[in-house]
C-alpha cells in the first residue's frame, strides 16, 4: 500500500494535507519521495529554525542518543541543566519548568499563575485575561484560552476562567482587570490569528496595570520565541520582560521541547508534586536544544536574521500583488491585494515552494539559517505565481 493511504487508513485526519512524502531535507531544502525538491519557507511551522539537519546540529543529538536517551525526572543529567542554565542566562528568568510542546508549556504557564495568586490570595483570582484572535494550544486548557470562538465548539464543558481582551484597546483591558485577575497572556505578535503585532502602547499599559496590581503577565513565545522576530526573545522588542515566558517549536530545532520560564517573583510557585511530565526535558530535546544556543549565540547571528528579514521585506513590498507585509523579523505575514492565501499556497507548493497560511495571510517562517540565494529563488517561485 502506498504510504498516503496507509496513513489516511490509520492515522486521525485531524489535519488537512499536502499529497507531499517527505523524504529528507538539507538545509533549507526538503525532498519528497520521488525526489522533487522544495524550498522550505516554512521551517516545519517555525520548528527547523536551523533548517534540515544541520551538521552540528546533528552531531550534538546523535552523540547524545548514544549516551543516554531518557532519563526520568527522578534523577539528573548535565545537558539538561547545562540547558537550563543556558536558557535561563539568556533569557533572564530564574527558573523554568521543562515540557514537550507549546501547549504543555502554556498549561504550565496557565497552573503556575493561578497557584501563585491562589498562595498570596486564597481563592477567586483564578481568571487569566487573554487577546481575542489569539492562540495557545489545543489541550482543554489552552483551547479554553485561545480567544476565537471557531475553536470553541464540540469539547464542551470548556476550563472556566479565561476573559477575551481586544488587541490594542487598553479601554477594554482596563475595564477588565478587576480583583479576579491573576494574570494576562499575550502573543506580542498573534500568529495563527494571522500574524499581527501588537502594539507598543498596548504592551506598556499591560505591563503598567499588572505591575500596580500584582498580575502577572504571560508571553507566549512559542512561535515568536527563540530568534523567530530578530530576538531571542520578541519581548525584547518591546523593551519589556514578562513574569513567564513559554516556548517551543524551534527551542530545540525540531525536536518535541516545550519550556516555561519564569522570573524571580513566581519561580518557586511550582514546586514538589504540583506539576511534572514523564517526557519534559528529554536529553535528546536538550541537546538539540544546547546545539540551537550555540548557534543563536554566535557573533553575528541574530543581525544576519534581521538583514535577512529586512531583505525579505522589501522585495515582497516591490511586488504589485502584496498590499501589506505584516510581523516581526522572520515571522512574515503577507496580504494580497486581489488573491487567495489558500490558493497561492497551494501553487507554491506545486511549483516547489513550502509555505504557509495564517488566517487570510500568506506566512513564512523560513529556516533562521536561511541563506540569500534559496531566499531569491523561494521569492523568484512565488513572483512567477503572482506576478
Ligand atoms: C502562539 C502559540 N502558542 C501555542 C501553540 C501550540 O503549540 P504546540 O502545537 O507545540 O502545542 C502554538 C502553535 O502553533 C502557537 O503558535
Amino acid at each position: 500500500m502506498k504510504t498516503i493511504e496507509k496513513f489516511n487508513e490509520h492515522v486521525m485526519p485531524t489535519y488537512g494535507r499536502f499529497d507531499l512524502v517527505m523524504d529528507s531535507g538539507e538545509h533549507e531544502v526538503a525532498t519528497d519521495e520521488n525526489g522533487k525538491k522544495y524550498i522550505d519557507f516554512g521551517s516545519g511551522i517555525g520548528c527547523n529554525c536551523l533548517g534540515f539537519c544541520d551538521e552540528s546540529w546533528v552531531k550534538a543529538v546523535c552523540s547524545q542518543v548514544q549516551r543516554l536517551q531518557h532519563n526520568s525526572n527522578y534523577y539528573y543529567t548535565k545537558v539538561q541543566a547545562d540547558f537550563a542554565d543556558r536558557l535561563c542566562t539568556q533569557t533572564g528568568y530564574s527558573k523554568l519548568f521543562f515540557a514537550n510542546s507549546g501547549a504543555e508549556a502554556n498549561e504550565c504557564a496557565i497552573k503556575l499563575a493561578r497557584k501563585y495568586s491562589f498562595d498570596k490570595y486564597g481563592k477567586g483570582r483564578h481568571n487569566i485575561i487573554t487577546l481575542v484572535n489569539s492562540f495557545h494550544g489545543r489541550t482543554m486548557g489552552t483551547l479554553s484560552a485561545t480567544g476565537q470562538d471557531v475553536f470553541h465548539n464540540y469539547f464542551f464543558p470548556f476550563l472556566e476562567g479565561f476573559v477575551n481582551v481586544k488587541a490594542n484597546d487598553c479601554d477594554d483591558l482596563t475595564a477588565k482587570l478587576d480583583d479576579t485577575v491573576c494574570a494576562v497572556m499575550i502573543e506580542f505578535v498573534q500568529g495563527e490569528g494571522g500574524v499581527v503585532a501588537l502594539e507598543k502602547r498596548f504592551v506598556d499599559k499591560i505591563f503598567e496595570e499588572c505591575r500596580k496590581r500584582d498580575i502577572l503577565v504571560i508571553a507566549d513565545e512559542v512561535q515568536t520565541g527563540v530568534g523567530r522576530t530578530g530576538k531571542f526573545l520578541a519581548s525584547e522588542n518591546f523593551g519589556v520582560h514578562p513574569n513567564i515566558t513559554t516556548l517551543a517549536k524551534g527551542i530545540a530545532g525540531g525536536l518535541p521541547m516545550g519550556a516555561c520560564l519564569a522570573d524571580e517573583s513566581c519561580c518557586d510557585v511550582l514546586n514538589r508534586s504540583t506539576h511534572g511530565s514523564t517526557f519534559g526535558g528529554n536529553p535528546i530535546c536538550c541537546a538539540g536544544g544546547n546545539a540551537v544556543l550555540d548557534r543563536l549565540q554566535s557573533e553575528g547571528f541574530m543581525e544576519s536574521v534581521c538583514e535577512k528579514a529586512e531583505y525579505i521585506r522589501g522585495k515582497l513590498s516591490e511586488m504589485p500583488e502584496v498590499e501589506s507585509v505584516s510581523g516581526i523579523g522572520m515571522m512574515i505575514g503577507i496580504k494580497f491585494k486581489t488573491l487567495n492565501a489558500a490558493e497561492v499556497c497551494k501553487k507554491c507548493f506545486e511549483k516547489g515552494l513550502l509555505v504557509l497560511t495564517a488566517k487570510d495571510k500568506l506566512r513564512f517562517l523560513p529556516p533562521l539559517t536561511i541563506s540569500y540565494s534559496e531566499i531569491d529563488d523561494g521569492l523568484n517561485i512565488l513572483k512567477d505565481i503572482i506576478g
